[in-house]
């Protein structure tokens, strides 16, 4: 039997991904809305939910926000479109129990702008899970799903914003299922 674990999740814009986790109530417990903008729309989700939230300041104190996780009895972390960069230190803290979602196949097109990237090189197209190392986005994949093959995105003639519709919703799968439904921690 899993026990109980308490998600902080990390976020810094829209938030469909924490929406997805929000959507699994009882299931799922999420304690802790963190962004790294005070005005992405995803702390409105999380202040609908009932959940509460921290912003970090523009210089972000790594010890006071661990601080907060504490206080909050936080288990785990997962990354949910958080665009800034963990400093070792604190993923150290946390090592095996902070996640990432990543929209792209890792190791390939790690970093910035993947889904565009992958989707000009008609490259296969997807959603990786992984864990956070200090390394970006380099982490032992644990959950992996294809959503366009080679080329498949533009023979079925998507646009850009539909492949990433696409991409979209499986990262949306993907996040309940490798939180809602495994035991990594
Ligand atoms: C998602 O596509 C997520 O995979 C990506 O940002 C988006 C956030 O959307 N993350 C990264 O690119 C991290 N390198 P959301 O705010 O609607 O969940």
């Amino acid at each position: 039997v899993k026990r109980k674990q308490r998600w902080a999740v990390f976020i810094s814009g829209r938030g469909s991904n924490l929406q997805a986790l929000l959507d699994l109530s009882g299931e799922v417990e999420t304690v802790l809305v963190v962004s790294s903008r005070k005005q992405a729309p995803g702390l409105w989700r999380a202040r609908r939910a009932g959940v509460p939230t921290t912003v970090l300041p523009k210089t972000i104190d790594w010890d006071d926000l661990d601080a907060q996780l504490r206080r909050h009895r936080v288990s785990a972390i997962v990354l949910a479109g958080f665009m800034k960069i963990v400093p070792e230190s604190f993923i150290e803290r946390w090592k095996g129990l902070i996640f990432n979602l990543h929209p792209s196949l890792l190791p390939l097109y790690p970093g910035m702008n993947s889904i565009e990237c992958s989707y000009r090189d008609r490259a296969a197209m997807g959603v990786s899970f992984h864990h956070v190392v200090p390394e970006v986005d380099a982490g032992e994949i644990l959950l992996q799903k294809q959503v366009f093959k080679r080329s498949e995105a533009l023979e079925l003639g998507l646009t850009l914003e539909e492949a990433e519709f696409f991409i979209h919703v499986t990262e949306h799968r993907v996040m309940r299922e490798a939180i809602g439904y495994r035991a990594w921690i």
